[in-house]
């Protein structure tokens, strides 16, 4: 089965939704013989989207959070990952599994024993070929978080500096025992242009290689 998995990572303010917007138009225009599904988390079925609705409006306890995550996760991965990688297609998904282990994991926590368990059955093997992780000071991430999104400010947004370092070191820690290669880190604190610029480059590279 050829398949290719992409997510994209990284905290709040990193610049996530600027780069997938851009990746869109671009990689459009490159892989014109391929379909590509632009998806995000929590989101991209029905159902999951009504888990986030109510995942970024209501307060909950942190146990329960994550249960909610990986129910959306699971709808997400039967309904709309897997059946496209079957049909051949380029799955890229803004966030997954590692949000939940840097942000319910270490953000909150729980530990990243507590959240993998969690999401066992939810991702099943569905593991993505490739992890963009956009690394940026969490200061700095909050800046560009207020500066942004003055009218669309969810609940995960009013978070302090040490939440947003604590998901940062998850994150930090998921691409240092990366064994696999599957993590690739760029620094968000570069133009949205270089950013773009080798996340294009990575993705290009690792298509190449799985020569589809
Ligand atoms: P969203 O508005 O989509 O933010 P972003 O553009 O940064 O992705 O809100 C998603 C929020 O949910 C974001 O703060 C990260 C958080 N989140 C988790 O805490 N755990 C998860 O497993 C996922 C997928 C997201």
């Amino acid at each position: 089965m050829i398949r290719m998995f992409i997510t994209i990572e990284g905290p709040d303010g990193s610049g996530k939704s600027t780069l997938v917007k851009s990746l869109k138009n671009q990689l459009g225009n490159v892989l014109k013989n391929k379909k590509i599904v632009f998806t995000r988390e929590p989101g991209g079925t029905d159902f999951a989207n009504k888990i986030r609705n109510y995942l970024l409006n209501e307060n909950m306890g942190d146990l329960e959070e994550a249960y909610l995550f990986a129910a959306a996760r699971a709808n997400h991965v039967r309904k709309l990952i897997i059946p496209n990688l079957r049909l051949g297609n380029i799955v890229i998904s803004d966030r997954f599994l590692d949000s939940s282990i840097a942000y319910q994991g270490f953000g909150r926590l729980l530990g990243e024993e507590v959240v993998t368990n969690i999401n066992k059955y939810a991702v099943e093997n569905c593991i993505p070929d490739l992890t963009i992780f956009l690394t940026i000071d969490p200061q700095l991430g909050i800046n560009r978080i207020k500066k942004n999104r003055v009218n669309e400010m969810n609940r995960l947004d009013n978070e302090s500096v040490e939440f947003y370092r604590r998901v940062l070191n998850g994150y930090n820690s998921l691409a240092l025992n990366d064994d696999r290669n599957r993590i690739v880190t760029i620094d968000a604190s570069q133009s949205k242009e270089s950013v773009l610029n080798e996340a294009v480059n990575v993705i290009l590279e690792r298509i190449k290689k799985l020569n589809i």
